[in-house]
Order: structure tokens, then sequence, then C-alpha cells
């Protein structure tokens, strides 16, 4: 399955998709990077893998996001991916893209969604003393972090911890949940409304580390 991958930031989440592909757990390749932040970490990232495409797209003086979409568009489509993924994409897709790739974007969200949506998603848990965080994986559709959920992790927050810290071990969750999503889009097992097919497990599979605290099923 080709996959390809939309970054803004240190491309952690691209670099455990990468780890968990090349540890045979995930059957997909990542054929395309794209970044409107030149240079950034996912940039140094993709280029170490060996990713076939790594375009970077900065935003232009005074583009309007419509014409941007159509530049980042024209980038995807010569990819032909099967998926594409936003790990750390600080922009917001718009209909040109979503409407090309109709059930096949996913984006990670570090919040428990529908809770906290947008930018600041786990300062704004922690600034709301929650007692459970954790992260999303989603269809993307035009509603800002609102289409259909597809797998959720969370964890305990501990008495008087940091954000810095609980940012970190709600990273380390996104980093199971997004490959375990795209393994579950390459085993076709993913319906347009976000329900999931049975079928194998990740719980159980040896070299899986789960966050402390953390709590991960697979209810399906
Ligand atoms: C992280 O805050 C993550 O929660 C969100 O995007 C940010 C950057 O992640 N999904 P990455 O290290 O660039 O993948």
């Amino acid at each position: 399955m080709r996959v390809a991958v939309l970054a803004s930031g240190h491309g952690s989440n691209l670099q455990a998709l990468l780890d968990h592909a090349a540890a045979g757990r995930v059957q997909a390749k990542v054929t395309l990077l794209a970044t409107d932040k030149p240079g950034c970490g996912a940039v140094v990232r993709a280029r170490k893998a060996k990713i076939p495409a790594v375009v970077e797209l900065p935003k232009e003086k005074g583009e309007t996001s419509q014409a941007y979409d159509a530049r980042l568009l024209e980038t995807l489509q010569a990819e032909r991916p099967d998926l594409v993924v936003l790990a750390g994409y600080m922009r917001i897709v718009g209909p040109a893209i979503t409407g090309a790739f109709p059930g096949r974007i996913v984006n990670i969200h570090p919040s428990l969604l529908p809770g906290f949506r947008g930018l600041g998603a786990v300062a704004q848990a922690h600034a709301a003393r929650v007692k459970v965080a954790g992260c999303t994986t989603h269809l993307v559709t035009d509603e800002l972090d609102g289409g259909p959920i597809l797998l959720q992790a969370a964890l305990l927050v501990r008495d008087g911890e940091g954000l810095e810290r609980l940012q970190q071990r709600i990273l380390r969750l996104e980093h199971l949940l997004l490959p375990r999503t795209v393994q579950l889009f390459a085993e076709g097992r993913i319906a347009p409304d976000g329900r999931i097919a049975p079928g194998p497990s990740w719980l159980g599979l040896p070299g899986l580390d789960l966050a402390s605290g953390a709590m991960y099923g697979e209810g399906f």
C-alpha cells in the first residue's frame, strides 16, 4: 500500500510509521513526505529513510489556501497514494484535498476526540485537569478534527504531572496508534464510516511498548 505523509514538525510519528513498516508490522511503503515547513525534522528523517519523494512546499506570500491546496493536490496525485497520513501536519487540508481522497485521509490528534479539538489539544486537556488523556486517529473530512473516529488510546494523568511530561507520554501512544491505523487500512478493514472489521490483533505482539499507565484495546 502506497502512503503519502504530510508533516510540519519533528516527524516522530513519521518515524514510528517507518520503523513499524521496517519491522514488517505495517504492510505499507511511504512513497512521499510533503511539508509546509522546509527543513523540518520530518524532512530530515524522510531523507535519511530514503523516501522516494520528499517535497517541501512552503506557502507563498499572499497565496490563498485554495491555491496552496491546488499545488499540494498536484504533489499528492503525482504519487498516486492509496492512503494520505497527516502526521503532525499543522495546516488544515481543504475540500480540494478531502474531495480527492474520500475515506483515505487519516489524522492523528493528541486528545480523546471529540474533546479538545484544534491546536494545543494537550495543553487544553492539561488546563482542564483531566484524569484521563490520550490520542485519536480519525478519517479527515471538512470538519476540523471531526471525521469518523478510528482508534483511541488513553492514559491516566498523574497527580501534578506537568504539560511537557504529559505531551511526551501521549506522543508515545501516538507512535502506536498511527502505525496500527495504517496497518488496518492495509488489511482493508476500515469502512468509510470508521467501523473496523474483525481480524488479526496487535495485542500481545512482541515489542509493542505501551506507555506506563496507558490503556489500549482492540474491540474489533
Ligand atoms: C505532536 O504534538 C503530536 O501530538 C501531533 O503533532 C505533533 C508533532 O508530532 N500529532 P511529530 O513528532 O511531528 O510527529
